[in-house]
């Protein structure tokens, strides 16, 4: 059956390679971002290469008119999402807590929690009328163990593990199915963003290893997808074969 993927946070990273891996399968897309014109190529290049319905426009998850002119534009594009991937989402700077910043510990769970709220509330009732949906959530293993320099992130991550522990519960009896997927260390933007554009300090964080890569997650996002509708996958942790947890790492000395 073919699915509507409604993406947020989809101009760079695992947002994007999930846009690829569903357009693959000949699936209707939304994706959303602040990003514009990253998200006017991705889409360009989609259509081009799947010849998929692509609606691509501005989302700010953190603002509430931002999220309602996206959920209605893209259900008047391809209907119902079937599918929701709520994936918008960064940790800033690796600060202790008492130096956290207020700018940076807002934008944090305006984005990776209150964005995650806000854009569930406008889609996951026209799923339920609709009769059908799948909500994907990406925690991320700081939402398992706290990290230092990560207190405000992690606690976006361990709030948003209990919010899909409760929506799990709210659900049940209906046929959307909720899949949250927590991964470790994966090579995107999300490096850079912390380090809020430190290109060297970015780089270092992947050094000697080899980290999960964007299609990783997506791959793992499209399986919890494909199972037959009477399987509800509530957790996938994945790592990087180099990470046991957040700071055990195995860097190999470079030669
Ligand atoms: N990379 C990792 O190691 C890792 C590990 C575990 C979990 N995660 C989670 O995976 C998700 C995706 O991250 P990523 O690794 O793919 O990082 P990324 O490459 O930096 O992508 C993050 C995406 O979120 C979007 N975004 C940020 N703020 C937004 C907002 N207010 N409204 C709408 N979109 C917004 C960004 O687009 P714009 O800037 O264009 O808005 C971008 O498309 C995040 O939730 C992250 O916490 C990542």
């Amino acid at each position: 059956m073919g699915h509507h993927v409604l993406i947020s946070g989809a101009s760079s990273g695992i947002g994007a390679a999930t846009a690829h891996l569903a357009a693959e399968r000949g699936w209707a897309l939304s994706i959303g971002a602040r990003r514009l014109e990253r998200l006017q190529a991705l889409a360009r290049e989609i259509q081009k290469s799947y010849g998929v319905s692509v609606y691509a426009a501005p989302l700010d998850v953190r603002h509430a008119d931002s999220v309602r002119n996206f959920v209605q534009g893209a259900m008047a594009h391809n209907g119902v999402p079937t599918v929701l991937v709520n994936n918008a989402g960064l940790a800033l700077g690796l600060r202790p807590l008492l130096d956290t910043p207020e700018a940076d510990y807002q934008t944090m769970f305006q984005t990776n929690v209150e964005g995650v709220i806000r854009l569930t509330q406008a889609v996951v009732p026209h799923m339920l009328q609709a009769g059908r949906g799948h909500v994907i959530m990406l925690g991320s293993i700081a939402g398992w163990e706290a990290y230092e320099g990560g207190s405000v992130y992690c606690a976006t991550k361990f709030a948003l593990r209990a919010l899909t522990q409760s929506l799990r519960q709210e659900l049940l009896g209906t046929p959307i199915r909720l899949t949250s997927i927590d991964p470790g260390m994966v090579e995107t933007e999300f490096s850079l963003v912390r380090f809020r554009g430190d290109q060297e300090r970015a780089r270092k964080v992947y050094e000697g290893l080899t980290p999960l890569r964007p299609e990783d997650v997506a791959q793992a996002i499209l399986w919890a997808v494909e199972q037959p509708e009477h399987v509800n996958v509530d957790v996938i942790i994945l790592k990087p074969r180099d990470q046991a947890s957040v700071f055990k790492v195995h860097r190999r000395v470079q030669g």
